[in-house]
């Protein structure tokens, strides 16, 4: 009989050998998740033996690891801002990155204030779940273009308890959103530039949905219609925050110099521009 640890080294080594990120991580949420058991229980544990449909269930999630399926998608689920969300292929797969915003919200807003907050992009409901957790009084709407993404986010309101304290919209940008004011917009929406898709891990290409990546050939092109919807629609004092990658700080300030009072970047932990904050 094959024990725990015999199992997370030899796939450890085959994910090492095919030069996937985290290896030895990987196997252990795999194995994790085919014992239905918390990672770290499943460690402390690691010389127990395995029983034989374990070793095949593994083996089947293992192989579809190598031929390059994220671990998230396999598992189901993923870790945000120390909640964990469920996801599927719909959605795009929550980023360590974007908890920035998150950390940016308590660092400047009371956490027992009332806001009126829109997250537009939601995608698996992340970041109005995090918030809805954190900030219990604020009054919260998420919107996305795709239905699938927000039936996950919806899910992942009900997993939190939080499912009476966001409205889902589905739609394009602020669309059908006008006659509504909020105080903070969060926007985390596509902003790969088509000229970087060669730059993409097959990983993020085949797997991870395009409406959650790509916004025309500089990545900007979301941003630039939501600074124009957005440009009649926000009162003075609103602020908006966007995710953007390290090159597009600039670019930023530009799009949304014309219809705001101020707009500055924030860098992440790493020293890179990541969140333009707007406000108008
Ligand atoms: C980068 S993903 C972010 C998902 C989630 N907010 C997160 O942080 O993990 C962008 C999301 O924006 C949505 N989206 C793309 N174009 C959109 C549009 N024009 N209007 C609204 N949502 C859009 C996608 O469906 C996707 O869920």
């Amino acid at each position: 009989m094959q024990t725990r640890k015999d199992i997370l080294q030899y796939w450890e080594d085959k994910f090492l050998h095919r030069g996937l990120d985290s290896p030895r991580l990987s196997a252990q949420v795999l194995l994790a998740h085919v014992l239905n058991l918390p990672r770290l229980e499943m460690l402390l544990s690691i010389g127990d033996t395995v029983d034989a449909q374990s070793v095949m269930d593994m083996e089947t999630l293992a192989s579809r690891r190598i031929s390059g399926e994220p671990v998230a998608y396999l598992v189901g689920s993923k870790e945000f801002y120390g909640f964990e969300f469920h996801v599927n292929p719909a959605v795009l797969i929550p980023r360590p990155e974007t908890e920035l915003m998150i950390d940016f919200l308590l660092a400047t807003q009371d956490q027992n204030g009332q806001k009126t907050v829109l997250d537009i992009g939601t995608g698996s409901g992340t970041i109005a779940v995090s918030c809805a957790k954190l900030f219990p009084y604020f009054d919260l709407v998420a919107s996305d273009i795709s239905f699938e993404a927000l039936k996950i986010a919806k899910e992942n309101a009900r997993i939190h308890g939080v499912q009476d304290k966001i409205a889902f919209f589905q739609g394009h940008l602020i669309e059908a959103l006008r006659i509504r004011r909020f105080d903070i917009i969060l926007a985390n929406l596509p902003y790969v530039p088509a000229t970087s898709r060669s730059s993409l891990s097959l990983e993020v290409l085949e797997h991870e949905p395009e409406i959650a990546l790509f916004a025309g050939p500089d990545g900007l092109d979301c941003y630039r219609a939501l600074a124009t919807d957005l440009r009649n629609s926000v009162e003075p004092g609103a602020i908006l925050l966007c995710e953007i990658d390290g090159s597009q700080g600039e670019a930023m300030q530009d799009i949304f110099s014309f219809c705001a009072g101020g707009v500055r970047v924030v860098q992440d932990y790493s020293g890179h521009d990541r969140v333009v904050v707007v406000v108008f």
